[in-house]
């Protein structure tokens, strides 16, 4: 197939990534989905493809790993044409702990699968949404980069997660200013608690129906996606009705 509008979604077997593949997906818009589980991914191809998506392509890989980058990337290359218009970077790990007794382990494991992966799959990526935004040249290619809240507005025992959401901030930011003139636009969500696996710790404090429904991530996404290559959207904070604003 060829010319064909594609997306490359990182942590899409469940969660906010699946929710946008589900968009996406109903947009005709084929796909790569990542995440470490094969058999989450495998078992969602039918259900994606039902929804309108003409290929569907899944890639097992740990995203803490510094490979897995180019093994995404390349994998996408390969089925999709040399080309991507979409590259979603979701997948991210939550962790919580006080500066004081922050094991160094964990800050690592953080910032490698929340910061370094993405960083180095958008650098991987680059050639693949240059091919793809000079297909559509009035849209272009884009990136959507999961961030949180908390990397906008500190809480207490977030230092490791936050820190490495607001680098992602910082990323797409000067990402836009080496590349939107060229076709190529980043938009990073910052979102407050989601009801998802990752934030059922919490439940006990924050009710699920207090949470933000990942669906909504997902409308944002697709909206993002049908922008002209004209704009640039800065970060979208998105918080739970109820609250200040400046909380998870
Ligand atoms: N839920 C919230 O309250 C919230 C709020 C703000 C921002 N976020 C951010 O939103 C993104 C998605 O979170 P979510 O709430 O949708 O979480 P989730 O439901 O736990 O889903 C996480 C997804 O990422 C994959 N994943 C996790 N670790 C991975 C790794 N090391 N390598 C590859 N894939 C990995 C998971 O699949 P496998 O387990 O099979 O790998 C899964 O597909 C994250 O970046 C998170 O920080 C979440």
């Amino acid at each position: 197939m060829t010319d064909e509008t594609s997306a490359l979604i990182t942590g899409a077997s469940r969660g906010i990534g699946l929710s946008i593949a589900k968009a996406l997906a109903a947009q005709k818009i084929s796909l790569t989905i990542t995440a470490r589980s094969r058999e989450a991914l495998d078992a969602l191809v039918p259900e994606l493809t039902a929804l309108g998506s003409p290929r569907v392509i899944t890639v097992a890989c740990d995203m803490a790993d510094p490979a897995a980058a180019a093994t995404i990337t390349e994998t996408h290359r390969r089925h999709h044409d040399g080309a991507l218009t979409v590259l979603v970077l979701n997948a991210g790990v939550g962790t919580a702990g006080r500066i004081e007794a922050f094991p160094a382990n964990r800050l690592d494991k953080t910032i490698a699968v929340n910061f370094r992966s993405p960083f180095l799959t958008l650098q991987a990526a680059l050639p693949l949404l240059r091919s793809g935004a000079s297909r559509r040249p009035a849209l272009g290619a884009k990136i959507i980069v999961v961030s949180s809240i908390t990397g906008v507005f500190a809480e207490a025992g977030l230092a490791a997660y936050g820190a490495s959401k607001a680098a992602l901030l910082s990323l797409v930011d000067t990402f836009n200013a080496e590349e939107s003139a060229n076709g190529i636009t980043a938009t990073a969500i910052a979102p407050a608690y989601v009801d998802t696996d990752m934030s059922a710790w919490t439940h006990g404090t924050v009710a699920p129906e207090m949470m933000i429904p990942a669906d909504d991530i997902a409308h944002l996404a697709a909206a993002l996606v049908n922008m002209s290559a004209r704009s640039v959207v800065g970060p979208v904070v998105v918080s739970r009705a109820g609250t200040s604003g400046y909380h998870a």
